[in-house]
């Protein structure tokens, strides 16, 4: 169980993360939402403080490398040390390759990468000086393959994976623990609309005890759900005119 513990939570204010940080309320954690909805964060931290926790609220738009640092600046002044961070933002919406524009696929993939690199380096810097500390980043089942409909998005995770699979081999002498998270279709509000088909999806909430068991565990990497994430574990060992068959049913007719 996770307790006792300082915990930042970047892109709190819905969805999965938001369901992680209220679950982690009822073990006396400190924890620290950013988001950039203020109204949701101010929200939250109320739920987690009639939990048992301490709660902080820090708005910031983490495209801006200067607002993500403040944040990280901001939970230092408040409690000190940071020793979980999750860094949770992300978005995953259907991108037709034949329609999208090359902008579009810059803001995504500095959404979905440049935001996990904007919080890295500060947290990095403050961990190793702590001598101690984990940093999560939940990416996607599709940052291990190219899917359709999700090309950006899924190029944008399989850099982040990449990253967070050097960091975890060059900071270990320094303490720092690199946990990446690998989640399949969650059912959560962003992606009720997008149209994609969505097999094996599971609640938020159970999206977000599986991340908690992550950060229990320490894994290195941790996919979920089970059928998804071995169905994803076999297309990487199949030959690719296989996979490619498989990967063809999450292709909407039309498009
Ligand atoms: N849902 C799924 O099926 C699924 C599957 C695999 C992986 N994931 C990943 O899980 C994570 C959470 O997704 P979710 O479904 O829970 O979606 P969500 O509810 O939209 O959560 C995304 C969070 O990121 C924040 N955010 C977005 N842009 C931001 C920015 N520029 N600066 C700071 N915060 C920002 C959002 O808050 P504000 O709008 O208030 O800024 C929100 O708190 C994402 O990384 C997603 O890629 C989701």
């Amino acid at each position: 169980m996770i307790s006792n513990k300082t915990i930042l939570i970047a892109g709190a204010s819905s969805g999965i993360g938001r369901q992680v940080a209220l679950l982690l309320s009822h073990h006396n954690n400190r924890i620290i939402v950013s988001a950039r909805r203020q109204f949701e964060l101010d929200t939250l931290c109320k739920e987690i403080i009639t939990n048992g926790s301490q709660a902080m609220a820090i708005p910031c738009d983490a495209l801006s490398s200067e607002q993500a640092e403040d944040c990280v600046k901001q939970s230092i002044g408040e409690f000190k040390t940071i020793d979980i961070a999750l860094l949770n933002i992300g978005d995953g919406p259907v991108f037709n390759m034949s329609k999208t524009s090359v902008d579009e696929i810059h803001h995504n993939t500095q959404l979905n990468y440049g935001t996990l690199v904007n919080f890295l380096v500060p947290l990095i810097a403050q961990m190793k000086w702590q001598g101690h500390g984990l940093i999560a980043h939940t990416n996607s089942l599709a940052g291990f393959l190219g899917l359709p409909m999700q090309g950006p998005y899924s190029a944008a995770n399989a850099a982040g994976r990449i990253l967070m699979d050097s960091c975890r081999i060059e900071l270990k002498p320094f303490g720092i623990k690199f946990v990446s998270i690998y989640p399949g279709f969650i059912a959560t509000k962003r992606v009720k609309t997008d149209g994609i088909p969505s097999p094996f999806e599971i609640s938020e909430l159970d999206a977000a005890k599986h991340i908690i068991r992550a950060l229990e565990k320490e894994a290195a990497d941790y996919l979920f759900p089970f059928i998804t994430a071995n169905l994803v574990r076999l297309a990487k060992i199949l030959p690719k005119s296989l996979t490619n068959k498989l990967l063809t049913k999450l292709r909407p007719a039309h498009y």
